[in-house]
């Protein structure tokens, strides 16, 4: 059995659905995720990961975990890798054999940020410290945090967004989903950190422009100042996080925008690219 934790989120909520499609029996977790959020066949398990006791029995049993930890459980917990150490002892007495941790490119490329570089890393400390078979995913930015967007595009057909002409190679959470599942199901993973990206840089304008493209009416761009996007931001992200991605969206360091094979060398396919990410989620923008 396979417990998949953020099993709600752009990434896990595929990953379930996949995993249950192959016919691996699957936990879904989360702390609010109920029956109908799951498929048929796919057991709902709610527990906030900052208390791992509440997490065990849904471990029982489990060959294998998909470790997610989000931005939320970052900001409750008090000692984060020291909660991740608790979880992953939990995980190794029921018998858990498997980890793969969803971490972030950030760990690598932007090792002194205080969320992605620091923190990001003591988490996949503790990841590599747990006696399981780890395998670490290290995704870039993803094409779902133009989600961001869809209130104002469905309202009216704007996106206003800072460094409209700079690019970075968004990956879809489908395909980081894919690459899990794979990692989960499949043999030769152990001890890897996969890089993920999309297959080619797309900038803001050039985002905005394919989602209009997919919802079939143009999307104008207004280009913000850096100071108008950081004001945005501060009201629903932590002021480390928006800083660093700042950083990251405005003025990427060459591993940023790097191509990464590591799509095509797990699933032997390229990544999808943003377009057809908008394409498949255009409902949400219409
Ligand atoms: N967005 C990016 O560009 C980017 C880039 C690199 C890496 N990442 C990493 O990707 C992850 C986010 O993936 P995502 O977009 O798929 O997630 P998401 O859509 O934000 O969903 C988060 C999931 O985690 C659950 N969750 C949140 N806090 C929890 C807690 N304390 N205990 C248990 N479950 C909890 C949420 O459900 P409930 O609310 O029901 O608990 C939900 O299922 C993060 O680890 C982030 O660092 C993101």
């Amino acid at each position: 059995m396979i417990v998949v934790t953020g099993a709600t989120g752009n990434v896990g909520r595929t990953l379930v659905g996949l995993l249950a499609e192959a016919g691996e029996p699957v936990t879904a977790v989360s702390r609010k995720i109920t029956e109908s959020d799951v498929p048929r066949g796919v057991a709902a398990f709610a527990a906030d990961l900052t208390d791992p006791a509440g997490l065990r029995p849904a471990l029982e049993g489990a060959d294998a975990l998909f470790l997610l930890i989000s931005g939320d459980f970052v900001a409750a917990a008090d000692d984060p890798s020291g909660v991740i150490d608790a979880v992953l002892a939990d995980a190794e007495g029921a018998g858990v054999k498997r980890v793969v941790l969803l971490s972030s490119q950030g760990v690598a490329t932007r090792p002194d940020s205080p969320s992605h570089g620091i923190t990001g890393r003591s988490i996949e400390d503790a990841v590599r410290r747990s006696g399981a078979d780890w395998t670490i995913l290290r995704p870039g930015g993803f094409a779902s945090n133009t989600y961001a967007w869809a209130e104002s595009i469905r309202a009216r057909r704007t996106v206003a967004a800072p460094f409209g002409d700079v690019g970075l190679p968004f990956i879809d959470p489908a395909d980081i989903a894919e690459v899990a599942a794979a990692v989960l199901r499949g043999d030769g993973h152990t001890g890897q950190v996969y890089e993920l990206t999309g297959p080619a840089p797309t900038t803001p304008r050039q985002r905005a422009e394919a989602i209009g493209a997919a919802i079939g009416e143009p999307v104008l761009f207004v280009e913000q100042t850096r100071e108008e996007a950081r004001a945005q931001m501060l009201q629903f992200m932590p002021e480390p996080v928006v800083e660093t991605t700042l950083a990251i969206i405005g003025d990427p360091t060459p591993a940023e925008l790097r191509i990464s094979p590591d799509v095509e060398r797990v699933l032997g396919r390229a990544p999808r690219s943003f377009a057809e990410w908008a394409r498949d989620n255009a409902a949400a923008f219409r």
